[in-house]
């Protein structure tokens, strides 16, 4: 879409809903997140960028809400004025506007500005990498710090839909987001899956931050937060295998996206990913489109046979 309402520059972090705030806690502290508030209904987690929160879950029934995009403060004007829909202070903690909408599936979809900033914090560093052409380290030794994984910022949302082209259209229209990539079945013009990143002109920007899958149901697929780098990916798979979360997938590399990924279950049943080493696009790089049977890794395990992601 050449001519949408706004372009978000970014995905800012998932909302979910659950009946136990202190469970969802202490696992997305071992998944690699860290408290950054909590009131008597909600729980929001930073990572280590300057984001206020990278993950919120309400107080109530085991449900997904919905996902927030970063704007800026011009751009929600120009949306409250095209949709009708007011620009409102944000209450909860972080602040900010916030335009609040909803997608042709009924997904609470927000635009958020001006929220509040955090120092970032600092990410565990370790030495760099030997491999078969550069040799950069030598004498000092390669030590990885045990613990979780250190995520950085939320990274992509998935979700499944009756119509591609209904609420793709919406996201570009409205979002302008740009496809990098469709998947077919047999017609590539008649596409089941479309990766969309974030219009930033020439600012290198992830492959997606939204995909949106055909699959005849409306619901979440998953979540995906970017974590410090494929040995913190590693590193903290141990902590989440030792208190019992459920692995789901991985470890891989995708060949859409390009990242190494691994993913889990929380405990509201819903997927989360852990990824590092995206491929980065600028907006003039053209949509590709692929066959599903060209396969979906580079390397790793094939998914599970319930495809639940
Ligand atoms: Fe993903």
């Amino acid at each position: 879409m050449s001519n949408p309402i706004i372009k978000v520059s970014d995905i800012a972090f998932p909302r979910f809903q659950g009946p136990d705030l202190d469970v969802m806690e202490a696992y997305l502290t071992n998944f690699g997140m860290i408290r950054s508030a909590r009131t008597d209904d909600a729980l929001y987690m930073r990572g280590t960028d300057a984001d206020h929160h990278v993950h919120v879950t309400h107080l109530g029934e085991v449900a997904f809400i919905g996902l927030t995009f970063n704007a800026t403060r011009a751009d929600l004007e120009t949306l409250s004025q095209a949709t009708g829909t007011p620009i409102e202070s944000c209450t909860e903690p972080g602040g900010g506007l916030i335009v609040r909408l909803t997608d042709p599936d009924g997904n609470r979809i927000e635009v958020i500005a001006d929220a509040e900033r955090l120092t970032p914090l600092e990410i565990r560093s370790h030495a760099a990498y030997n491999n078969g052409q550069s040799r950069p380290r030598a004498v000092e030794l390669q030590r990885i710090a045990a613990g979780p994984s250190q995520v950085k910022r939320f990274g992509h949302g998935v979700i499944k839909t009756t119509s591609l082209a209904r609420l793709a259209d919406w996201y570009s229209n409205t979002l302008g987001l740009l496809g990098s990539d469709d998947m077919y079945v047999e017609d590539p013009e008649q596409p089941i899956g479309r990766f969309m990143r974030c219009d930033r002109g020439d600012i290198p920007t992830d492959h997606h931050s939204l995909l949106i899958l055909e699959t005849g149901e409306t619901r979440l697929g998953h979540c995906a937060w970017e974590v410090a780098d494929f040995d913190d990916l590693m590193a903290g798979r141990e902590p989440l295998l030792a208190t019992g979360a459920r692995h789901y997938w991985g470890v891989g590399r995708h060949i859409l996206g390009g990242q190494i990924f691994d993913y889990w279950k929380d405990p509201l049943g819903f997927t989360l990913e852990h990824w590092t080493d995206t491929d980065l696009l600028v907006a003039s790089t053209p949509l590709n489109k692929h066959s599903i049977f060209a396969g979906i890794n580079q390397w790793g395990p094939n998914p599970p046979a319930d495809l639940d992601f």
